[in-house]
């Protein structure tokens, strides 16, 4: 009994300091706050994490799927590089990224490559890409960035996705989504009780239906395709996620 209370009193004072930090964080201004997640990305955005780098490079980034002028949105610390730097069918490669306290870590990891084709890093929000003229890229990649976009911004992102690319290209994704509220009620449950914290904590992301996005876009792109998969990640209530690819 003991024990069990001493258990249930050390998950307590576990939320009510994760409360404490998420507050005093939230105080923080905007600036600071975006360096502070620049940081945390680059502690977690591991390139050795086996797992997580097979389901970027093998399941999403395959060379075959990436060619061409290529688009990637919310680069974040540069983690998909390890897949692209070699990949021979790459002409070029621009990547948007609105948080520039991410920049030094995308130069930083990129570095140790020599990587044949052009690079450029903007810093602009993927809601308005007026530097790319319309119809220039091949492909698009965005992995884990749309949580982090609030409602109705990702809207706009596909949009404007949709007027650069070419006609008949991909624009691949993969993405966190909110649990199935019938086939898994606690993860859905626990998700929404700590979305406030873990907004705080996690540059606004949010666990949101991605895929009512990208269903809405079934009258402006020619394909719309997507599946559920599951994150190799060891917290259960960020294991659900979708791998798809809209076509121009
Ligand atoms: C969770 S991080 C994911 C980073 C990286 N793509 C990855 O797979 O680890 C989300 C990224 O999306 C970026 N982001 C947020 N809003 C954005 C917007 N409107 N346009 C482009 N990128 C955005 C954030 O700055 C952040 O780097």
């Amino acid at each position: 009994m003991g024990l069990i209370l001493r258990f249930l009193f050390g998950i307590l004072s576990f939320i009510v300091a994760l409360i404490a930090i998420g507050i005093g964080y939230s105080k923080l201004d905007n600036v600071y706050r975006q360096k502070i997640f620049a940081s945390i990305l680059n502690k977690v955005s591991d390139p050795n994490d086996s797992a997580m780098m097979d389901l970027r490079c093998n399941q999403l980034l395959q060379h075959s799927n990436v060619k061409g002028h290529v688009l990637e949105i919310g680069t974040g610390t540069g983690i998909n590089f390890p897949c692209l730097h070699n990949n021979t069918n790459i002409k070029s490669y621009t990547g948007i990224e609105p948080n520039v306290n991410m920049h030094q870590y995308f130069y930083n990891l990129i570095k140790q490559w020599n990587i044949p084709y052009e690079i450029r890093l903007l810093s602009n929000s993927a809601t308005d890409m007026h530097e790319i003229e319309s119809n220039s890229i091949d492909t698009i990649i965005m992995t884990f960035v749309l949580c982090s976009v609030p409602d109705p911004l990702p809207e706009k992102i596909l949009l404007e996705a949709h007027r650069i690319l070419k006609p008949d290209r991909n624009f691949i994704f993969f993405e966190h989504v909110v649990a199935n509220s019938k086939t898994k009620p606690f993860t859905y449950r626990f998700q929404k009780i700590i979305e406030p914290l873990w907004k705080i904590i996690n540059d606004g992301c949010q666990f949101k239906p991605i895929t009512n996005y990208f269903d809405a876009m079934k009258n402006v792109y020619s394909q719309v395709q997507y599946e559920h998969s599951v994150m190799p990640v060891p917290v259960f209530f960020i294991k659900d996620a979708i791998k798809g690819k809209l076509v121009k």
